[in-house]
């Protein structure tokens, strides 16, 4: 076989390692099914001890099925022929005489996780990179190759719901404990538990008690009730119907997609699935970009323990790499250290892991960082003449190779570098704010910029589990530069009566995560006058916006801004009025011809990176699959 790697040990067990071909991770191709498929129909002429599945690979167990395969339907019966072909051979495979195991280490999603549930058994081998879970809400579609129909009878329909409606993925230990596997065991003892597994005898799991009574028919109105309120709360069916198919097809079908063939073909091939899975290889062109370069960055020091420096440093941190953070004394970098301590308690759960994570993150008000590290950021106050003087005495300090860079959002890189003796080694590398909520980091080079930098740069970013976009020196870079006509927009129509309520009930409506008059009053209104006067047409700033700054009113940090805030959260509002049918439509178009004319200036390589970087820096409905994708083909509601 091409895909699968088949032994069949003393006890007559048959071990299929699964070892997709020109891939670095297991799928479930076409091809790789169709041999699965011919080794179940040997094993019905001799059936074995036992079957037990796993990864040939050391990537992980099965990261899904084929992705470009969905690229490629275009008719419902494809879609139907494609979703039937897994259903039918994992209820195969779970109705075979003798005992099956799924011995999972690693990823194991999607497809993935249906085959397994498809088994009698499943172990998770407990370690940092195994997680199972049905993402395919993700990119647009339903797990229709039985995740719908198993994983509400192993570990009940509420906490199926929240994983398949969520795409939560779940570690070994949590699997374990919710009853997905039934044993979550150490690598070195991996295979001898498998044996003795799949020897008990033992009857597969099976939900009983409330959970059981939950998944009975009469009870499931109400559980999808429920779930369908959760779901309203975060995505609107009109712009994401497959949440809301993953209930219904649960409730009325038992898990059957197949049976509900208008829904199904509602999904496959909409315009909503289409984007989120082109959004899906936007994101997987980002990551590629980081391969060139095989530098291995082990230790940065960043200078400026403000908001975003603080922030940079802990998150290097927790990606395992060890952080050095300076500033003008340790009393400023004190708070720093404090909202690390915050986030790794969020996003650790093991207390040592934890601990090892603070222990990389290290104040060093000298800067003694600066010799060792492979990375440097400068992410001091925003003033030309203080980054002179910072760069200037850092460079004779760097490593050879050594990465220097800034933060710098406004500053022009031609400008800072010009008291460097090798100009050529300062790039930018531009986080977002907050840093551990913003996937995308734009990578500035301007005319003459070492490329080594840039592609170092790049695989930096990738090492701490970012998205970089490469982008040309220019005011704004890409992200701030199609977000300021955007905003300067909203606030021209509450100059022009609109309210701020009516204009951001449009721009949520229309799939944006936040609305432009809230996002002005998160960053701070000062800070948008300040940005939009260097970025925008250079006319008279809103009036709107002067006014507020003017008394003091700077949103969010102030209390009040366009709104009144409190405790972080707006907190009282005029409500929307009716919402005019155009307004979405007029206050987003400043923000897509601008994308357009970054492309056309060659700020950004190509469409789809100006699309992938306008996505994941600013949140841009995902389902419209970007600025420019929406542009070419503008009649979705
Ligand atoms: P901040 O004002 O919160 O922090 C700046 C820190 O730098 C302060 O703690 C200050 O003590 C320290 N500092 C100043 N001069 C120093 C020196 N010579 N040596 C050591 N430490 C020094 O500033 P914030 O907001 O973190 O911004 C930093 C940089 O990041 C700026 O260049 C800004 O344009 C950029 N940026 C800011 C974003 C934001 O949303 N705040 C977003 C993206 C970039």
């Amino acid at each position: 076989m091409k895909h699968w790697e088949i032994t069949v040990d003393a006890d007559g067990i048959v071990w299929m390692g699964l070892n997709t071909a020109q891939a670095s991770m297991n799928k479930l191709t076409a091809e790789v099914l169709a041999e699965f498929s011919e080794q179940l129909d040997k094993m019905d002429q001799q059936p074995p001890t036992g079957l037990i599945i796993q990864s040939a690979k050391s990537s992980g167990f099965i990261a899904g099925a084929d992705i470009e395969e969905f690229k490629q339907l275009d008719s419902p019966e494809q879609a139907n022929a494609l979703i039937a072909r897994g259903w039918n051979l994992f209820n195969r495979l779970a109705s075979v005489p003798y005992p099956t195991l799924a011995l999972i280490r690693g990823v194991c999603l999607g497809g993935g996780l249906e085959l397994s549930l498809a088994c009698r058994y499943r172990i998770a081998v407990d370690e940092p990179s195994t997680r199972l879970g049905l993402p395919e809400v993700l990119l647009g579609i339903v797990p229709g190759w039985g995740g719908m129909l198993r994983l509400p009878r192993v570990i009940g329909p509420q906490a199926a719901l929240d994983m398949m409606l969520t795409a939560k993925s779940l570690d070994a230990r949590r699997a374990k404990r919710a009853g997905l596997v039934d044993l979550a065991v150490a690598p070195r003892v991996m295979r001898e538990s498998a044996v003795g597994l799949i020897r008990s005898g033992r009857p597969p799991r099976r939900i009983s008690g409330i959970a059981a009574v939950m998944n009975h028919p009469v009870i499931r109105p109400i559980i999808a009730m429920m779930a369908r309120k959760q779901v309203q709360k975060k995505a609107r069916r009109e712009h994401y119907p497959a949440p809301y198919a993953i209930i219904d097809i649960w409730q009325k079908a038992d898990g059957d997609a197949l049976k509900i063939p208008a829904l199904m073909q509602g999904i496959v091939g909409s315009p909503t699935t289409q984007n989120l899975v082109r959004v899906f290889f936007l994101q997987e062109r980002l990551k590629s970009l980081g391969k060139e370069s095989s530098f291995n960055a082990r230790r940065v020091h960043i200078i400026g323990a403000g908001v975003m420096g603080g922030d940079i440093a802990a998150w290097c941190a927790l990606r395992g790499l060890t952080a050095t953070l300076q500033d003008q004394s340790a009393e400023r970098i004190a708070p720093a250290i404090g909202r690390a301590g915050a986030l790794f308690k969020k996003r650790i759960r093991d207390p040592l892991a934890r601990r090892a994570a603070s222990d990389r993150l290290i104040p060093d008000p000298q800067g003694h960082g600066i010799r060792h590290a492979d990375v440097v950021i400068e992410a001091i106050f925003e003033n030309l003449a203080a980054k002179h003087a910072l760069l200037k005495s850092i460079e004779p300090q760097l490593k050879p190779n050594a990465i220097l860079a800034t933060n710098t959002s406004s500053l022009r890189i031609e400008e800072l570098r010009t008291v460097l003796a090798d100009p050529s080694r300062l790039i930018g590398i531009h986080f977002f704010n907050p840093v551990p909520m913003m996937p995308l980091v734009e990578i500035i080079a301007a005319s003459g910029t070492r490329p080594e930098a840039i592609a170092d740069a790049l695989a930096f970013v990738r090492r701490i589990d970012k998205l970089p976009l490469p982008v040309k020196s220019a005011p704004g870079f890409l992200v701030n530069a199609v977000l300021a006509p955007y905003m300067l927009a909203a606030m021209r129509a509450v100059d022009a009566g609109q309210s701020a309520a009516t204009i951001d009930a449009a721009m949520r409506k229309f799939g944006m995560p936040m609305g432009p008059i809230e996002l002005a009053d998160t960053v701070g209104l000062d800070i948008a006058l300040a940005a939009g006067q260097q970025l925008s047409d250079q006319t008279t700033p809103p009036q709107c916006l002067m006014k507020r700054v003017e008394e003091g009113h700077l949103g969010k940090k102030t209390g009040r801004g366009f709104y009144e805030w409190s405790n972080g959260k707006i907190a009282s509002h005029a409500a929307a009025s009716a919402i005019p049918e155009e307004l979405a439509e007029q206050l987003i178009m400043p923000l897509v011809s601008r994308t357009q004319s970054l492309v056309a200036e060659g700020v950004v390589a190509d469409s789809d990176l100006a699309d992938a970087g306008v996505i994941f820096g600013t949140g841009f409905a995902p389902f419209r699959g970007g600025p420019l994708k929406w542009l070419s083909e503008r009649k979705m509601p």
